[in-house]
């Protein structure tokens, strides 16, 4: 496929949605309000309005090599303070997804040297869950747990961070859930970690 082709595509989505709609993409570009924010993986097999059903204005999106919180890094703070300050977001989705190669990478060496340093947070996360990770009966299970792991865990780092500390302070309406995307059945399962407002604050940072 060439960019030609992306472009011709385009045009035909275009046109499909004004002929059903005039005002489709006025109405759209009127009002930016939405209510999820989703992180998740870069992966091209995860294209997340497609699996959700979500149109233009629902999402506010942003995505990394394996779904990272980390929380030094400046890009996914900015989007998550405007989501969550200036869009009003109620729900923060961290979704991984089966079969991640950042994940699996984080299980051996070799990668790509800044992919490596990227992937510092999930070896850690392998090292404390070593134990499980090794009670895991063969390679695949492996990897299917580290990437519920590693969910898990950027919820947490979510969660610590002053954004999202400061709404649950305020008693601003704020869940965060985790996700995991199946590539071979195209489901979305529910991890059930979903945090929001009722941990208290300060009682979080002591257990941080
Ligand atoms: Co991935």
């Amino acid at each position: 496929m060439s960019i030609d082709t992306l472009l011709e595509k385009n045009r035909a989505w275009v046109e499909r949605h004004t002929s059903e709609d005039p005002e489709f993409f006025r109405r759209i570009a009127g009002t930016h309000k939405p209510r999820f924010l989703y992180i998740g993986c870069s992966d091209a097999r995860v294209p997340v309005n497609t699996l959700t059903q979500t149109g233009p204005g629902e999402l506010f999106v942003h995505r990394n090599v394996a779904n990272q919180v980390v929380p030094t890094d400046a890009n996914l703070l900015a989007v998550l303070h405007y989501a969550v300050d200036a869009l009003g977001v109620t729900d923060v989705i961290v979704c991984g997804h089966e079969g991640c190669g950042g994940v699996a990478a984080a299980l051996h060496s070799g990668a790509p040297l800044l992919v490596e340093h990227w992937l510092a947070g999930i070896r850690t996360t392998a090292r404390i869950h070593a134990d499980e990770l090794d009670a895991q009966p063969d390679e695949k299970a492996r990897l299917r747990r580290l990437v519920e792991l590693n969910v898990m865990e950027q919820i947490h780092n979510l969660s610590r961070t002053p954004v999202v500390q400061a709404a649950w302070e305020r008693g601003a309406e704020l869940r965060i859930h985790g996700l995991v995307y199946g590539l071979e059945q195209g489901l979305l399962r529910d991890l059930h970690v979903t945090m929001d407002g009722s941990v208290a604050a300060g009682e979080l940072r002591r257990a941080g």
